[in-house]
C-alpha cells in the first residue's frame, strides 16, 4: 500500500478542471515529483494544466516556497562592513535579451556604493547570451566558486558574478528540463516561481528584475511582461525581499554587440566612462533601484562609471576569480560584412533576428553540453534612429568557421528596416516600472 499523501492522478484532475491546490497538495508534488514518485509524464500533465489554467497568487506562492525547500538557502548575514554593521546585498535578474551584457558593469557600479552584490548567473541557450559565456571570454576567470570564496570575495571585493551551485532549488532544475520539452516553458506561473525560487533561496535582501519584452525577449507582449512582472515583484515581496521590476525594450539589441569577447569588450567601455547611450541608460537606471532597495539614494551612480571607481571594482572582481584583466580578449578568426541595402533612417534592427545570427556565428549553443565560441558574433554599425546610405556597412559577422557566414548573412539583412529620410522610431527603452501592491 502507498504511504503517499495524495495521488499525482487527482492533483492533476484538479488543475485540469480549474480547481485551486491546497498547500499541502503542492509541497508533495514538488517534493514528490524531486524523489521520483510523481512521473516524468504526471508532472508533464500537471504543468499543461497550469499553462491552461493558471494559477492563484497563493498557489504561486506555494509553488515556489515548495521548489525553495527542495535544496539549500544561502545566508549573506554575516557580511560585515568595516565599522561592524550588516553588510546589505542586492542583486539583479534579466529575463533574457540579445547583447544584454548589463551584468557585467552593473555589478562592480552597485559595490562601490558598499552594497554587496551576490550575482549568480547562467550560461545561455538559444539565441539569448550568458553572463557567464561572456565572462569565460577573459583569459583565466573562473565562474565556479564555493560558498566560502564567493563570502570572502562579496566581503573583500563587494561583488561576485558566479555560477549558480547544483544545491539551489534542484526542483527547479528538473521541472525545468521537463518544460522545455514539453511545450509548457511560457506558463507565467511557471516562469515567475522557477525565477524567483532561484532567487530568493540566494538569500538577497533586495532584488530589480528586468523583464524584457518584445522580438527579442520571452515575452513578446507587453500585456504578457507585466503580468510576470507583477507575479514575480509579488512573489519577491511576500518573501520579504525588497523587489522592483523595470519593463524594459526588446525589439532591439542593447548596444553595439551581440557575443560574448565583444560583449566584455562593450561592457569595459561603459566602465571607462563611454559605451552605446542605451546600455549606459539601463546600467544606471537599474543600478539606482538595486541602491535604493538597499536603502542607499541620494548617490550619484553616473560619477562612479565616469571617474573609474566601478572600473577599479570591475579589476578586483575579476582577478578575484583567476582572471587576467590585461589579456587581449580573443577575437574572431574570421569576419564578414552587412552592408545597407538602401539610403533612409534605420528605423527597426530586429533583436531576434539579431540574436539568432549571434548564435549562428558560434556565440551560442544549441545544447547545454555544446561549446561557444569566444570570439564569435555580431558587431552593429547602426542603431534604430540613425540615417544610412546605401552600401555603408550595417553589421559584421564574426565568426571562426567561415562556413557559418551564409546562415546568418540572411537573417541580418531581413533584421533592418530602413524607411524613407525624416522617420521616426518609437525608441523608448525603459517602459514601466512595477513595485509592490
Ligand atoms: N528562466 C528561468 O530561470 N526559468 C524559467 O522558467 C524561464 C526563464
Amino acid at each position: 500500500m502507498s504511504t503517499e499523501n495524495f495521488d499525482a492522478v487527482d492533483i492533476i484532475r484538479i488543475k485540469r478542471d480549474r480547481g485551486t491546490l491546497s498547500p499541502a497538495q503542492i509541497d508533495w508534488a514538488i517534493d514528490a515529483y524531486t524523489r521520483g514518485v510523481i512521473a516524468e509524464e504526471q508532472m508533464a500533465a500537471l504543468n499543461m494544466a497550469i499553462l491552461l489554467n493558471g494559477m492563484d497568487r497563493s498557489e504561486i506562492s506555494q509553488w515556489t516556497t515548495a521548489m525553495i525547500n527542495s535544496g539549500e538557502r544561502m545566508d549573506f548575514s554575516s557580511l560585515r562592513n568595516s565599522d561592524g554593521s550588516v553588510k546589505l546585498t542586492t542583486d539583479k535578474h534579466s529575463t533574457g535579451g540579445v547583447g544584454d551584457k548589463i551584468t557585467l558593469p552593473l555589478a562592480p557600479l552597485v559595490a562601490v556604493f558598499g552594497v554587496a552584490v551576490p550575482q549568480l548567473s547562467g550560461r545561455g541557450l538559444g539565441h539569448t547570451g550568458g553572463t557567464l559565456d561572456k565572462l569565460e571570454a577573459i583569459s583565466g576567470w573562473r565562474a565556479e566558486l564555493s560558498n566560502e570564496a564567493m563570502m570572502t570575495q562579496l566581503s573583500e571585493v563587494g561583488a561576485v558574478i558566479c555560477a549558480a551551485g547544483a544545491g539551489l532549488a534542484p526542483a527547479d532544475k528538473k521541472l525545468y528540463a521537463l518544460r522545455d520539452v514539453t511545450g509548457t516553458v511560457e506558463a507565467i506561473p511557471l516562469i515567475a516561481s522557477s525565477i524567483m525560487s532561484k532567487k530568493i533561496a540566494e538569500g538577497t535582501g533586495a532584488l530589480v528584475l528586468d523583464v524584457k519584452v518584445g522580438s527579442g525577449a520571452f515575452m513578446k507582449t507587453r500585456e504578457n511582461a507585466l503580468e510576470l512582472a507583477r507575479t514575480m515583484v509579488n512573489l519577491g515581496t511576500d518573501a520579504g525581499v525588497h523587489t522592483v521590476a523595470l519593463l524594459t525594450n526588446m525589439d532591439t539589441p542593447l548596444g553595439l554587440t551581440a557575443g560574448n569577447a565583444i560583449e566584455v569588450e562593450e561592457s569595459i567601455e561603459i566602465l571607462a566612462g563611454g559605451g552605446p547611450a542605451d546600455v549606459v541608460e539601463l546600467t544606471i537606471a537599474l543600478a539606482t533601484e538595486m541602491l535604493a532597495g538597499a536603502g542607499i539614494r541620494d548617490v550619484d551612480v553616473a560619477a562612479a562609471l565616469k571617474d573609474g571607481r566601478a572600473m577599479d571594482k570591475w579589476r578586483a572582481m575579476i582577478s578575484a576569480q583567476g582572471g587576467d584583466n590585461d589579456a587581449p580578449l580573443p577575437v574572431a578568426k574570421e569576419s564578414d560584412v552587412v552592408y545597407a541595402p538602401a539610403d533612409g533612417v534605420l528605423t527597426g534592427l530586429d533583436a531576434m533576428d539579431v540574436g539568432v545570427a549571434a548564435w549562428r556565428l558560434g556565440a551560442g549553443r544549441a545544447r547545454r553540453e555544446d561549446p561557444v565560441q569566444a570570439g564569435a558574433g555580431v558587431r552593429l554599425h547602426a542603431k534604430p534612429g540613425d540615417v544610412v546610405r546605401r552600401g555603408q556597412p550595417l553589421a559584421t559577422m564574426l565568426t571562426d568557421t567561415p562556413e557559418r557566414f551564409e546562415r546568418a548573412r540572411p537573417l541580418l539583412e531581413s533584421a533592418a528596416t530602413i524607411a524613407p529620410m525624416g522617420s521616426r522610431p518609437e525608441m523608448s527603452l525603459i517602459l514601466d516600472r512595477i513595485a509592490a501592491t
